[in-house]
């Protein structure tokens, strides 16, 4: 398609496929992953941690989402981009977090938002869905309830925890959630939970039997140091490649073998 939307993803579900998701939070990286033919590309509040430093995702405002969220969207030709409501901007009520998804859909042209949170949120989903907003609900660990869960661990273990989190996402659908996303839950619980709803789900250290799948880009490209979550998959090592690079031109700035003729004009 032309432009990836709510409706690809629910073919998918429909025909058995799955599709992928990156994070992106400017225009470069989205443009590349659009043109590698990713289906959607989430501006995540994850921009905290991995573009400005912060140790959490709790700082990050709606307007700082929005200055990332707007340089994405002019780089995805394709892709649909689903921009996360930051913490702060939509908990008080369905007013507070519909007025905040109006203001990305208006000043960032965003396709879709992204929520935290269980069937607690019903009614939020509900009134930004009528105003014609998509939103993608996110359970298992929320990042921006790390102090209330006890920091980052699986969600959704021990006894009918299977059957409360069916009970969740299902609500979340039946409020017009266009798709669930579950992070840190059991391979097994997530299959359930998938095979219970008739709209699309995507995980991130949930299986492979969600329809989707979502990494953080600087955790699959190597871009960033530390230990990586399990669930990471690291398809590059930028961050060996981008130092290497950088050692090479201070060493040739240093010797004078940067810039060579060729790099300077003549008069
Ligand atoms: O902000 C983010 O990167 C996310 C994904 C990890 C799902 O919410
Ligand atoms: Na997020």
């Amino acid at each position: 398609p032309s432009r990836y939307r709510t409706v690809h993803l629910q073919q998918a579900k429909d025909e058995g496929r799955h599709f992928a998701m990156l994070t992106a939070y400017d225009f470069q990286m989205a443009q590349i992953f659009d043109q590698a033919g990713i289906e959607t590309i989430l501006v995540g509040d994850s921009a905290a941690n991995n573009v400005m430093g912060h140790a959490t995702t709790l700082p990050i405002t709606l307007d700082e989402m929005i200055v990332f969220a707007s340089s994405v969207v002019r780089a995805a030709q394709h892709a649909m981009v689903v921009c996360d409501l930051p913490f702060g901007s939509y908990e008080l009520s369905p007013e507070q977090g519909t007025a905040s998804a109006i203001r990305l859909v208006k000043e960032a042209s965003v396709h879709a938002v992204k929520m935290e949170g269980g069937s607690r949120y019903a009614e939020h989903i509900r009134m930004m869905t009528a105003a014609g907003v998509p939103v993608m609900a996110h359970i298992g660990f929320t990042p921006q309830s790390e102090n209330v869960l006890g920091g980052y661990r699986v969600q959704g273990r021990g006894d009918d925890a299977a059957a409360r989190m069916i009970q969740e996402a299902t609500a979340l659908q039946d409020a017009g959630a266009f798709c669930v996303l579950m992070e840190m839950v059991p391979s097994e619980v997530a299959r359930q939970v998938d095979e219970a709803l008739r709209v699309p789900t995507i995980g991130i250290g949930a299986g492979n039997a969600t329809t989707g799948q979502v990494l953080v880009w600087q955790d699959m490209l190597g871009l960033r140091s530390g230990k990586m979550p399990r669930f990471v998959k690291q398809y590059a090592d930028l961050r060996s490649v981008v130092h290497d690079a950088v050692t090479s031109y201070v060493q040739e700035v240093r010797s004078g073998a940067f810039p060579a003729p060729e790099h300077g004009f003549e008069s």
